[in-house]
């Protein structure tokens, strides 16, 4: 599909004007495994070895402290050495700190860097992240930025990178307090889903991830939405066929949106996949990332969809029913934060709708909802109205 923002329509600019055109088709692989450094898995050779049969492939991995244990850097090394006609362990992984704060300081994209230049690896060897979706986000960018782009792997560990930020096209890290301000697009070259580490991820952080999934299926599709009704108690704790199809139906509706939304590189000023993220990610900063993404997501879905029945766009009753999902899944609705102001006395949730829209570029587009499954566009919010969506959540937190 052509992009939305198609310059050609641009063809009045007259004069001596010559168009320089070319498009680049993109294409990686999202597997979705278990045991994918079992010596007799040939999955992530055979993805670094691609077509070039001959040579060894040279590979470097960084890997998320929260999860980096002696255990995996001998399962990798094993792994190497049952497969060492073509690939090469180039040095021992480098530990890389997790969450947010590797992406809030630029000096650890630097480190990054510096060990990519330190081991020499060229435009053909693998930068290999394994990590929550901050650490994929700060070596995504470190990859995509020594030599130009340097061939990158993700290994996703939770379900929010497994189910949502893993599969895109992005990576950023924060700027003077400002999220995901220094970043670039660069598809990955795979995208490597092992369901077995989301074993050992907190379990705070393994249904945080889950409202990803609400947020796509509200948008675009419904029968994805009614199973997440249907299976809540079974995601709630964890059941392994259960999540593991939550998280693979997620990134697959996350892939078809990139895909096939028309705007992969976001030109446009509409970001269908940020539904009830205008709010959410002023709640991050405000409380400085307590709320964890997907937990302001769930809170930020909650918003929006009250917003959306106020607004006359999403029937009565429909708010409640998607808030009794969240609950159900273990998801809160409302945070003592939503009421906070800034030195003006402005409230700081309603200074984030114009970060939101800075972030976009252009014009205020918020997605809302018109039915379970269906997105609707639309460009002003109607600050009352938040507000009395605000009391709505309020309210309904105090009374249970
Ligand atoms: N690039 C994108 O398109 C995109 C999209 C959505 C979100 N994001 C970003 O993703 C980040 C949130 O990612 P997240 O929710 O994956 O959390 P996270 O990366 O912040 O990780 C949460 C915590 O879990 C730990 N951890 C990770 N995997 C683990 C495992 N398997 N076992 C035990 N601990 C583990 C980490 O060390 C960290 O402490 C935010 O910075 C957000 O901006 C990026
Ligand atoms: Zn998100």
């Amino acid at each position: 599909m052509e992009s939305k923002v198609d310059r050609a329509a641009a063809d009045d600019i007259v004069g001596d004007v010559a168009w320089q055109r070319f498009s680049v088709p993109y294409q990686y692989p999202v597997a979705f495994v278990r045991g994918l450094f079992d010596a007799d898995n040939p999955l992530f050779a055979r993805i670094v070895r691609g077509p070039e049969t001959k040579k060894r492939h040279r590979c470097f991995f960084m890997i998320d402290e929260g999860l980096a244990s002696a255990a995996l850097t001998t399962r990798i090394s094993s792994y190497f050495a049952a497969h060492a006609k073509h690939l090469e362990l180039i040095a021992a992984p480098m530990v890389v700190p997790g969450g947010e704060i590797v992406k809030k300081d630029l000096a650890h994209v630097e480190r990054m860097q510096d060990a990519i230049h330190t081991h020499a690896i060229d435009r053909h060897s693998y930068v290999i992240a394994i990590g929550g979706g901050a650490v994929l986000d700060a070596v995504g960018l470190a990859a995509a930025t020594s030599h130009r782009g340097v061939r990158h792997i993700r290994i996703p560990t939770t379900v929010l990178s497994q189910n949502d930020s893993g599969v895109g096209v992005k990576n950023a890290v924060n700027f003077k307090g400002i999220k995901n301000y220094i970043g670039t697009f660069a598809p990955p070259w795979a995208v490597l889903n092992d369901f077995d580490f989301l074993q050992h991820l907190p379990d705070r952080e393994r249904i945080a991830g889950i409202s990803e999934a609400v947020k796509v299926a509200l948008i675009r599709d419904r029968a994805f939405y009614l199973w997440l009704e249907e299976n809540a108690d079974a995601l709630a704790v964890f059941e392994p066929a259960a999540e593991e199809y939550m998280v693979r139906r997620s990134a697959e509706l996350h892939m078809r949106q990139i895909a096939h939304g028309g705007d992969p590189f976001e030109m446009g000023s509409a970001r269908p996949l940020d539904f009830g993220h205008w709010s959410a990610h002023k709640l991050e900063a405000i409380t400085n990332h307590h709320v964890r993404h997907g937990e302001a997501v769930a809170i930020g879905i909650a918003l929006d969809a009250r917003y959306s029945v106020l607004a006359g766009l999403l029937p009565e009753g429909e708010d409640e029913r998607i808030v009794v999902l969240l609950e159900s899944l273990g998801l809160r609705i409302w945070h003592p934060a939503l009421e906070s102001t800034d030195a003006r006395g402005n409230l700081a949730i309603l200074v984030g709708l114009q970060e939101f829209q800075e972030h976009l570029g252009g014009e205020l587009t918020i997605t809302l909802l018109r039915d379970l499954g269906t997105g609707v566009e639309v460009h002003e919010m109607d600050a009352s109205l938040v507000q009395q969506a605000l009391g709505w959540l309020k309210a309904r937190a105090r009374s249970e």
